[in-house]
């Protein structure tokens, strides 16, 4: 080969690896929405779509149940998925001047958590024992997202999330343990679990537990005790202050009848040497 020929060669190819490179025309392919949170068996809707004016072709890759919607657009399709069952990703692709591009979007399947369940064991408690708060949401998804929050009236006791629980695991349960005080009868506990999807894509779900009563028993109250001491210190004041006015009256009225004077009288009836020389 002539070293002519050499350099023709490699100019030749040098062209095309250029061309190659910027591969007919540079695009982009988009997908619709960018974050998707679906609840689940649901369905939800996917738009496909690219710069390419003119691409060969494009579509939607899933293992999901799919359908098109509306009719083909060149630069853009719309995809009905439908019964979702669990976190998937999905490929939207189109082609455009023999070259192939792929854009994906993760599908977060998502269950509501609709049944709050709270329990107080014991529900009844002397005071200064000890008792638990239970809240069970029984079927919620995904757990990362999920803040189970207990209250005592509208105080928070609690606050717990499950960003490290088992992905597959669909129950949530928060416990709480405390030393019953009378206080604790006055308000009611309950339980909310929040869903927050919204950084899936999603949106935020609320749900609270029934209110529960927790009925403490026990010791008499201090304030009553008080009362107590107080009604009974007043009453045994005013009964022993009863005893000693009617010993006290009852001797003044014995004097009056029998008493000093009687006495006196004798004492002046006596001769005056006996007076003066008493025995
Ligand atoms: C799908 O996306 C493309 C590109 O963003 C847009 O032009 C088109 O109107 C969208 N179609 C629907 C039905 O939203
Ligand atoms: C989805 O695309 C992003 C970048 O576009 C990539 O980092 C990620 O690995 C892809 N995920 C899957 C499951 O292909
Ligand atoms: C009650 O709980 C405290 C800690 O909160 C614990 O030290 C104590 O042993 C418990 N008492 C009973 C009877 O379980
Ligand atoms: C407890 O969680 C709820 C719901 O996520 C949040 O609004 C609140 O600020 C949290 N409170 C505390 C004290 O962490
Ligand atoms: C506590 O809940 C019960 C129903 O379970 C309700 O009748 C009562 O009024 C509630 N008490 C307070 C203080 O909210």
């Amino acid at each position: 080969m002539s070293v002519f020929g050499f350099w023709s060669l490699l100019t030749a190819l040098l062209i095309l690896l250029c061309c190659l490179g910027s591969g007919g025309q540079a695009f982009e392919v988009y997908i619709w929405p960018e974050k998707l949170a679906v609840e689940i068996k649901g369905s939800t809707e996917v738009n496909c779509s690219t710069s390419c004016p003119q691409p060969d072709k494009g579509g939607l890759e899933t293992f999901l149940k799919k359908r098109a919607i509306e009719d083909h657009h060149p630069q853009w399709q719309r995809f009905l998925i439908s019964d979702v069952s669990q976190d998937t990703v999905l490929y939207c692709h189109f082609t455009c001047a023999g070259k192939q591009k792929f854009r994906n979007l993760s599908v977060s399947v998502y269950q509501r958590p609709t049944q709050v369940m709270l329990k107080l064991k014991p529900s009844r408690v002397g005071v200064g024992k000890n008792f638990t708060i239970e809240c069970t949401v029984p079927e919620v998804k995904p757990l990362q997202s999920l803040t189970l929050t207990l209250f005592h009236g509208k105080n928070i006791l609690q606050n717990q999330t499950f960003s490290g629980a088992v992905p597959a695991s669909q129950e949530a349960t928060t416990t709480f343990k405390s030393t019953a005080q009378r206080e604790y009868g006055l308000l009611n506990f309950s339980c909310q679990a929040e869903l927050d999807l919204r950084s899936l894509g999603g949106s935020l779900f609320q749900s609270i537990s029934e209110p529960q009563t927790l009925e403490v028993y026990g010791p008499v109250q201090d304030n009553q005790m008080v009362i107590i001491i107080t009604v009974v210190s007043v009453l045994l004041f005013l009964f022993v202050t009863s005893v000693l006015l009617c010993f006290v009256l009852g001797q003044h009225l014995h004097q009056q009848r029998t008493g000093t004077y009687g006495v006196l009288a004798a004492w002046r009836r006596l001769p005056r040497a006996f007076r003066a020389h008493p025995v």
